[in-house]
């Protein structure tokens, strides 16, 4: 939500505009100086200022614009002035002031006013936020022939707009697949925008990726871009699309065929050019069977599928990428580096790593930090490898036997609060991070959403 700082001597003008702009759904401070204003701004987030000109006492507003501007040269500024004023409002647009609005202005016209600048910050953040996640990727390691092959079929759909679909078990790089993609095609000058179908309730697709006017439902209090609009140019990466509504389905596969939206609640059809890379760990196909996946939208997104193999049919590549995750985290963690013996490595190879790449990652950096030789071993790996299922029944059954029996209680009752339990404990365990949560406890990422709702359980302020 965007936050509004106010700025005005009148404190009673005050304490009305920021009653008005918290029911249009922003977020308010309020200053009665200059001084105050710049205090805030130096220790808050602010996504925009209202600012008055006129504030005798203290600095004015030309002069709190002047400092604003050298304390956040991006700050969106917004004058207010009163009509004897005009001729200073419009010099603090040289200045850097965004706009200048006459008193007294009413709030759809204020609304009107900054809502332009909101979305242009909520933009720049959003960039801000991929660039820092695309600095920090992993390259692609491996040359493996499987390996290859997914390289020369990146750069040939790279130069083609065509849609890609890309499948493969969980942590085998289908993330990074879609950037390389990206990356390589005309369209890599602008931001890949990405959407995760499993991370959000199905409420919230839609309006994410085709925006909603102001009123669309409770809570749209402000309009807001979609996903589609903002990648318009550019590439739309929609992960874990296996887990979208059909109703959402069905609007994507317009936009697919006819470059057509409507913003939610919205009469206006907008026009983008957008291309779309998805990926999914789910086998569509039986998707498609039981009535879960468009069939039309499959084809759509398939004219050019790519199949990311799992590690276990590309155990050549193990060594090169054990290697490159021991380098990566000794960098990372300046830690005296340890050696992993080729004997230790065939250990691996032989394993069948269910959460593969990602999985071998984890295991990697296990062993780096728990073993204490610097000579890494096969029976170090063998203690470290997760033991098959069977084997772990034990564990389970101490888990439940913590939770005692209840009387009153249904069995239901009390296998759900033996779950939520268990569910709150990994959570802190990892602290709340629920990607690696989900697969600790092998559940689907979208199935456990699910449950924390059910259970109610939310992720603590301080976290
Ligand atoms: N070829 C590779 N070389 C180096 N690192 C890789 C490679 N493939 C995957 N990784 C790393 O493994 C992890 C998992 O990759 P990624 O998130 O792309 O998998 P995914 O297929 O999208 O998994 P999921 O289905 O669980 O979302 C990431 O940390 C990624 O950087
Ligand atoms: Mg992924």
């Amino acid at each position: 939500m965007a936050t509004i700082l106010i700025v005005d001597d009148e404190k009673n003008a005050l304490k009305m505009l920021a009653q008005a702009l918290k029911l249009e759904g922003y977020d308010t401070l309020t200053a009665s100086s200059g001084e105050e204003a710049l205090q805030l701004c130096a220790s808050k987030t602010v996504d925009l200022v209202l600012l008055d000109i006129l504030m005798p006492g203290g600095i004015n507003g030309v002069e709190t614009l002047t400092r604003l501007r050298q304390l956040k040269p991006q700050l969106n500024v917004v004058m207010m002035s009163a009509q004897k004023e005009i001729e200073t409002a419009v010099r603090t647009m040289e200045l850097g002031a965004r706009r200048y609005l006459t008193k007294p202005a009413s709030i759809n016209e204020i609304v009107h006013a900054i809502e332009p600048f909101l979305e242009l910050s909520r933009l720049s953040k959003e960039n801000e936020a991929l660039k820092e996640q695309i600095g920090t990727r992993d390259e692609m390691v491996g040359e493996s022939v499987a390996m290859q092959q997914l390289r020369s079929q990146i750069s040939l759909v790279a130069s083609s707009d065509l849609g890609v679909l890309i499948t493969g078990e969980n942590g085998t790089g289908k993330e990074l697949v879609a950037d390389a993609i990206h990356q390589q095609s005309q369209r890599s000058r602008k931001p890949f925008i990405r959407l995760n179908c499993a991370a959000l309730p199905e409420e919230l697709i839609e309006s994410e990726l085709f925006g909603h006017e102001r009123g669309a439902f409770t809570g749209a209090t402000v309009r807001r871009q979609g996903k589609f609009e903002i990648a318009d140019g550019s590439a739309l990466f929609l992960d874990e699309i296996g887990d979208m509504s059909l109703k959402a389905q069905a609007k994507v596969l317009r936009v697919l065929e006819y470059g057509e939206l409507e913003r939610l609640g919205g009469t206006q059809t907008l026009h983008v050019d957008v291309r779309i890379i998805a990926a999914t760990n789910k086998n569509l196909e039986r998707e498609i069977e039981d009535g879960r996946f468009r069939q039309d939208l499959y084809y759509r997104l398939s004219v050019v599928p790519i199949a990311v193999p799992p590690l276990r049919d590309r155990t050549d590549d193990l060594p090169m990428l054990v290697k490159h995750f021991a380098e990566r985290f000794h960098k990372d963690n300046a830690r005296a580096p340890k050696v992993i013996d080729p004997s230790a490595i065939q250990v691996l190879q032989l394993y069948h790593w269910p959460g593969n790449i990602r999985e071998l990652k984890n295991i990697v950096e296990r062993l780096l930090i728990m073993v204490n030789q610097d000579v890494i071993l096969p029976t170090d790996v063998e203690n470290i490898l997760p033991i098959p299922q069977s084997a772990s029944q034990p564990a389970t059954a101490a888990v439940f036997q913590e939770n005692r029996f209840q009387a009153g209680k249904s069995l239901l009752e009390m296998v759900d609060e033996a779950e939520a339990n268990l569910i709150r404990n990994a959570l802190d365990a990892n602290r709340w991070n629920i990607k690696r949560t989900a697969e600790q406890l092998k559940i689907e990422r979208s199935n456990f959403y699910k449950k924390l709702e059910k259970f109610n359980i939310k992720r603590p302020d301080d976290l």
